[in-house]
């Protein structure tokens, strides 16, 4: 039986991501290949004609799934039923820009958008941030939802979590499936803490068993437990958690394909359950591991199928205490930045 299409809220969809985005969404990459899709492109009137354009190329690639295609300027239409927002569309820094003035000028944005959520989007409706400062952005929208629950709400650290294991696995020589339960704790930036303690790896994606720990093969392959601290601080978390800043210097612009597939796999896992092991999120915190109430933080996290929720339990050392509770600061000093403005 063909089910009701899904109305996905693209913003910013005549943009880079956007344009990485909408064509695997519309051939059931983000789904799945039983569920019809009906996607709303918002843009600002600058791109719109790049959005329109794209919509031509949708209707070019005739995908069975696509039920219709919809650009707009105007958020109130383009949110209208939505059952998945995913908010990219963002305001750059600009040159002489202060974080500050980043933080409004994106609360510009993602306020108005989280009202038009509220407004006219389904009940049932889910939203990830992509466009940066993603955490931020997030909450702000989610405050401005006044009749959505915030727990809808969620912020992208999923490319955060994929480069993680990619790391590990070029380090490992294996493949990025053979890696299990990394963790990136807190804001999607440099402070962002990319945490192995909990990580396995097994001897190929398929094989059944515990797998071994990540921070014991690392001193199996590096020549100690030494070697293996050391490797995890001077390499891996700064290469991670500095990764977009690595991409913007060899590309000459920011990560695409990869944001773009990450966003994906948030959304497909948030939907349709994560299956064995845990991905990475940013959630709304309800006081887990001591995050403040209501920062949009990201965790290790689960779904079902109906949201994300944050793995409990895990024990955080010193060191992992110390580096998670530095992004958090991060994460409130951005909120309190916003409060001052008066836009949560
Ligand atoms: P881009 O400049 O190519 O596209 C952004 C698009 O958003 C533009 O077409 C612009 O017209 C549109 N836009 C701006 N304001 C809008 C608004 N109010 N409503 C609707 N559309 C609007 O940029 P991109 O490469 O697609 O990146 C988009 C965002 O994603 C950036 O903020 C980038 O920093 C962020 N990003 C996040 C991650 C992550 O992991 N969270 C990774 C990569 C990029
Ligand atoms: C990324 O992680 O690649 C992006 O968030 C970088 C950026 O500044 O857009």
């Amino acid at each position: 039986m063909v089910s009701e299409p899904t109305t996905v809220t693209i913003t910013g969809a005549g943009g880079q991501i956007g344009y990485a985005l909408l064509f695997r969404i519309a051939a059931g990459g983000m789904l799945g290949s039983d569920r019809p899709v009906r996607l709303r492109l918002l843009e600002i009137p600058q791109g719109l004609r790049a959005a329109e354009g794209a919509a031509l190329e949708l209707q070019d690639c005739a995908f069975p799934l696509l039920h219709s295609v919809e650009v707009t300027d105007d958020p109130v239409v383009a949110f209208d039923g939505c059952s998945i927002g995913m908010l990219v569309g963002a305001r750059p820094r600009g040159p002489g820009m202060e974080r500050a003035d980043l933080l409004a000028a994106n609360a510009g944005i993602f306020g108005p958008q989280g009202a038009a959520i509220s407004r006219s989007a389904a009940n049932e409706v889910r939203v990830v941030v992509v466009g940066n400062p993603a955490n931020t952005n997030a909450l702000i929208a989610a405050a401005s939802a006044h009749d959505v629950p915030a727990d809808r709400f969620t912020a992208l650290t999923r490319l955060d979590h994929n480069r993680a294991v990619g790391q590990l696995a070029e380090v490992l020589d294996t493949s990025a499936g053979a890696v299990r339960d990394v963790a990136i704790w807190g804001n999607h930036s440099a402070s962002q803490f990319p945490d192995v303690a909990h990580a396995t790896v097994r001897a190929q994606p398929s094989a059944s068993g515990q797998g071994v720990p990540v921070v014991q093969a690392l001193a199996h392959k590096l020549g100690g437990q030494d070697a293996a601290a050391a490797w995890l601080d001077d390499v891996f978390i700064p290469r991670v958690a500095k990764r977009g800043a690595e991409i913007i210097e060899v590309r000459g612009s920011s990560s695409v394909a990869s944001a773009a597939n990450a966003a994906i796999e948030h959304v497909r896992d948030e939907q349709l359950g994560t299956g064995e092991g845990w991905t990475s999120a940013a959630v709304v915190s309800r006081g887990e591991y001591g995050v403040p109430e209501g920062l949009v933080c990201s965790f290790p996290v689960i779904s079902d199928g109906t949201g994300y929720r944050v793995v409990e339990g895990l024990a955080l050392d010193a060191r992992a205490r110390r580096l998670v509770d530095a992004s958090v600061s991060e994460l409130s000093a951005e909120r309190e930045t916003v409060r001052g403005l008066g836009f949560v």
